[in-house]
């Protein structure tokens, strides 16, 4: 637990399912405030809110689409109508679709920018104005993927949209160090969630992704939000610009493992 989280304010996107939701519970559990953002299923991110109420958090869901100007800006307004501050943006919405790239239309390969890099930049510099314009401390954390490292052919529009994330988290670690506003990534492997529920039921699909990660298992949304809860608090003070990786060992080249190569 981290003491200094209690009563502050977060936006976490996307938060409905998956790792969003462990992150919001989590911070949740910090007893942070927590706006829950959905993009169509406003009954899941009810079952969220309800959650976190029933173990005395403080918790709203608000409809929005990242990719869109006035929703994201919407976020914010229903955070400071609702509990009169922001602390702590946490960029997680993102989708992915396999598609080879020869066949991918410029609408597909445009989606996933739209949703996570776009969404990025707005959510970002959404929060970022805020906090300048309060003269605020303030925290970015942005959920990226191993794919900001890995390349990862039939997913060009995803890698690209994620590396692009790493190098826009950086440049604004950079630019708003001097104002005292931390910028971060957050960078899962394969995690146990919605976006790839469907791949790993598959057994043979489950076997081929569990070859690649060194730790030998899938890991947990629960996992994932350990990290930002860290990234959230004062514990990581000092860290701006970086990329944590959570990923089981997958970026560590596991193909040379045992002194192969
Ligand atoms: P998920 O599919 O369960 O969650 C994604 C969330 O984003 C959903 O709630 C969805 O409604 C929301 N979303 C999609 N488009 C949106 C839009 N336009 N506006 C607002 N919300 C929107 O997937 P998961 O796994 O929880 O993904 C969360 C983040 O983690 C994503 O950025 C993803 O790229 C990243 N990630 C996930 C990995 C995994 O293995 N699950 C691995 C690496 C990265």
């Amino acid at each position: 637990m981290y003491s200094d989280l209690k009563d502050q304010v977060a936006v976490i996107t996307g938060s409905s399912r998956g790792i969003g939701r462990a992150i919001a519970e989590r911070l949740a559990q910090e007893q942070m405030k927590v706006i829950i953002n959905y993009h169509s299923n406003q009954q899941e991110a009810q079952e969220v809110v309800e959650q976190i109420e029933q173990h005395g958090g403080q918790a709203v869901a608000v409809q929005g689409d990242v990719s869109q100007e006035d929703d994201v800006q919407n976020l914010l307004h229903t955070a400071l109508q609702t509990f009169g501050k922001l602390d702590i943006w946490i960029n997680n919405a993102g989708v992915e679709k396999y598609i080879p790239t020869e066949k991918m239309t410029l609408a597909e390969w445009q989606k996933v920018i739209d949703i996570n890099l776009n969404g990025l930049f707005l959510g970002s510099m959404t929060a970022i104005r805020y906090f300048l314009q309060h003269n605020q401390i303030g925290n970015v954390i942005n959920v990226s993927s191993v794919h900001e490292r890995i390349p990862w052919p039939g997913f060009t529009n995803y890698a690209v949209s994620k590396s692009g994330g790493k190098m826009f988290t950086q440049t604004i670690a950079l630019e708003y160090a001097k104002r005292k506003i931390r910028v971060n990534s957050i960078a899962p492997g394969a995690i146990n969630t919605p976006i790839n529920a469907e791949k790993l039921a598959d057994a043979a699909n489950q076997k081929e992704t569990i070859a690649l990660i060194p730790m030998e298992r899938i890991g947990k949304p629960e996992e994932v939000a350990a990290a930002a809860a860290w990234l959230a608090s004062k514990e990581s003070s000092y860290v701006t610009g970086a990329t944590i990786f959570v990923d089981g060992g997958m970026t560590l080249y596991p193909a040379f493992a045992e002194g192969k190569g």
